[in-house]
């Protein structure tokens, strides 16, 4: 039994649970609540615990054990934590999703630890919670992966602030584990001896909920829905009916750190304890436990993105190498160190680095700081730049190529070895920095504006390959008064063209909240606007047979060149399917090939004998047909060796899949629907190998 470390990123199928208040109540009595806090146990102006959070996805919990392929009998749960969005509403329906994010090897007698991320709604639309939990897979160690970075919580030196003090009943774990968690461990005498254990033990979520309880009674009386976060490790277990004691030491408004003991033995039971508190702004967009890049943050607009960032939670790599405004200049460390400076005095975390995004070797270094000190990357900001200009016969090579290699180059630098991590984490946000020089043209800017639009054309891809790992790439076009422009833009414009007024737009591309990708926004000044490549309608000019003349291409040219209701295409296939069917609508009077399939299996059943053996030399290539609908079903072909075999069924090594409806899938072989019309509409979806699929038309006359 191995761990399935091919689970990494990949989406866990949505858990969904209802709710009444009587779970709310059932799970507060399981953690002890009573008279002393009716408010969780009476259904009159009832709050739920933030810990009910927990019980509340605990199948999330297991699937992720499954989905990992875990041994079963070494499973504990390590770490947890909790980040509060909205407070808990007392019924509804919780939806969750999220992903394993990481594997981390302790060693073959060490353990594993797995590491995964969800997010959780209530059904009235509002996201209430993030949870990471990780969970300690003792017998799954050794498979050679790296080890867990180390995170210690470091307790003062002095008494605790607060002592809370409780005794589980010896039924405890009785009462708690109808709140959904009963794994054995907790109620049978036998599975819990055969585990180690002399009977069964508390769960750790049971004390957990103790604990929040008195953090809650300490630091937020009556106020449950203050709490923001609240993380912990489980480290020892604890048979029920043992006292317990929550050790809390305030460390500054808003936040504290905790310990559960053992009150008799003194032993720790649950440590490493963070809980945040105060009040969850609305809808605020945060940045918690998220980890960003902003090169050229020594100043301009990278300084003002960086910073923040910080404030929202972020922890970040302020890049910059500190050189001129015209990329000249020995490089200083200070402009960096001036902004981590500014984000350390803010309570932020940001680590400097002074590499030039100019080199590979920079933007792996960069990427590299971050992973290093914090241990992954979650947004990238492409930010840094300089200006050369000149006008064009007076752009030496030299300064076209310096201009290119920090800014399109630099974005290629630091993107590749960041879009790796992200990939692997199945979660990514990059913003490239164009300009409006780029966009619409700017005299004495040809390196600029080149490399500036360069950098659309990187984001233009990098959608598509990021779309899968929920890597999302947007553009931004600033406007501000920075080192850069402050010789162009009048006086009077300083205080309104303030960076400030471009960061909300960035700040907002760079969240989770930001659905988009692939798209370019103007900002600067309070003005926000969104714009893109539009295709026109254009003119079909001849029949596709002859070739067009010039005088043709003149005689259209008004047809040709507007831009009325033109159209957005967000991949080239869409743009390549609407010109081939603008010369090909199917035939559809042709009665007899609109009904020459009339079922699935009947296309199957033609196509050995519509092979044609000569297109395929050389070729060795497995089609698997995923058809659904009442007429579908899985379907391969085989071609090899110039022989074609069709099977039912599914083939364990595709080359390709085609999945489509069946309806779809008879239109098309009817000659009624064209293949990359299906495909670029939707209809027909292609995983693996795309370019292959291609091939299908040429190796089977089918109509
Ligand atoms: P800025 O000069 O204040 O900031 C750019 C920063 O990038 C500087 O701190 C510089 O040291 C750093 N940098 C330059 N080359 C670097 C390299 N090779 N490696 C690491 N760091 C490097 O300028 P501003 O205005 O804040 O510019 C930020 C970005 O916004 C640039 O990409 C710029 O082209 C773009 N932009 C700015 C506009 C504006 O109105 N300010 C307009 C359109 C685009």
């Amino acid at each position: 039994m191995a761990l399935n470390l091919d689970a990494i990123g990949k989406k866990i199928s949505p858990i969904s649970k209802d709710y009444t208040w009587k779970d709310a109540v059932l799970y507060a009595l399981g953690v002890g609540a009573g008279f002393s806090d009716l408010e969780y146990c009476y259904e009159k102006e009832l709050k739920v615990l933030p810990t009910f959070s927990m019980a509340a996805i605990i199948d999330f919990f297991w699937l992720v054990g499954t989905t990992s392929n875990v041994n079963p009998a070494g499973v504990l749960h390590g770490e947890q934590e909790i980040i509060f969005h909205s407070s808990i509403p007392p019924e509804g329906t919780l939806t969750t999703e999220g992903k394993i994010t990481h594997y981390y090897d302790k060693g073959k007698d060490k353990g594993a630890l797995i590491l995964a991320e969800s997010d959780t709604f209530h059904s009235n639309g509002k996201k209430l919670f993030t949870s990471i939990i990780s969970i300690f897979a003792r017998l799954d160690g050794g498979f050679g992966g790296e080890n867990s970075p180390k995170k210690e919580v470091k307790f003062p030196n002095r008494d605790p602030d607060f002592e809370v003090e409780a005794l589980p009943s010896a039924d405890q774990p009785l009462l708690y584990r109808l709140s959904g968690d009963i794994f054995p461990l907790h109620v049978d005498p036998d599975f819990a001896r055969t585990s180690g254990f002399e009977k069964p033990i508390m769960h750790g979520l049971c004390t957990h909920g103790y604990a929040c309880r008195a953090l809650i009674h300490s630091l937020v009386p009556g106020e449950p829905e203050k709490v923001r976060r609240f993380n912990c490790r489980f480290s020892k277990a604890l048979y029920p009916g043992t006292p317990i004691r929550t050790l809390i030491w305030k460390t500054k408004e808003g936040k504290a750190i905790w310990r559960t003991i053992n009150a008799k033995t003194k032993e720790v039971v649950i440590d490493n304890g963070v809980f945040e508190y105060g009040d969850i702004p609305k809808d605020e967009i945060r940045f918690d436990d998220r980890v960003a890049i902003v090169t050229g943050a020594g100043g301009g607009l990278g300084q003002a993105y960086a910073l923040e960032l910080a404030k929202k939670g972020a922890k970040i790599v302020v890049n910059d190498m500190g050189g001129d405004r015209n990329g000249s200049g020995k490089g200083s460390a200070s402009p960096a160190d001036k902004v981590v400076k500014e984000i350390r005095k803010l309570g932020g975390k940001a680590v400097a680095n002074y590499d030039n995004v100019a080199t590979p070797e920079g933007g792996e270094n960069i990427v590299k700081t971050a992973l290093d000190t914090f241990g992954t990357v979650d947004i990238l900001i492409n930010n840094a730049g300089i200006l050369r200009d000149k006008s064009f016969l007076k752009t030496e090579p030299k300064n076209w190529q310096t201009v290119l290699d920090v800014h399109l180059n630099g974005a290629y630098n630091v993107s590749r070895p960041a879009f790796r991590v992200m990939r692997e984490k199945g979660y990514g946000r990059i913003v490239m920095t164009t300009s409006t020089s780029g966009l619409y043209g700017n005299f004495g800017q040809a390196n600029y504006s080149a490399a500036k639009m360069a950098l659309v054309g990187l984001m233009n891809t990098l959608k598509l390959e990021g779309k899968k790992y929920n890597i999302l790439v947007n553009t931004v076009a600033p406007l501000a008064t920075t080192r850069l422009t402050e010789d162009v833009f009048p006086q009077d414009f300083i205080e309104k063209a303030k960076p400030e007024f471009v960061t909300p737009l960035v700040i907002y591309l760079c969240s989770d909240r930001c659905p988009v990708s692939g798209n370019i926004y103007n900002a600067g000044m309070g003005c926000f606007s969104r714009t893109a490549v539009i295709t026109g309608p254009g003119a079909v000019v001849g029949d596709a047979n002859r070739l067009p003349t010039v005088e043709a291409i003149m005689d259209n040219l008004d047809k040709i060149s507007t831009i009325k209701n033109g159209k957005e295409y967000s991949h080239l296939n869409d743009y390549v399917g609407d010109a081939l069917t603008a010369f090909s609508s199917p035939d559809r009077s042709d009665e007899k090939s609109q009904h020459r399939f009339k079922s699935v299996s009947a296309v199957f059943d033609a196509m050995p004998n519509a092979f044609i053996p000569d297109a395929s030399a050389g070729l060795d290539v497995v089609f698997q047909y995923s058809i659904s609908g009442k007429d579908g079903g899985d379907w391969f072909c085989v071609v090899k060796d110039n022989i074609c075999i069709v099977e039912s069924g599914t083939n364990e090594k595709p080359t390709c899949t085609l999945k489509i409806a069946d309806t779809d899938f008879l239109d098309m072989m009817n000659g009624m629907l064209i293949p990359m019309k299906a495909y670029t509409s939707g209809k027909l979806k292609i995983e693996g190998d795309i370019m292959k699929s291609q091939l299908i038309e040429k190796l089977f006359k089918l109509y």
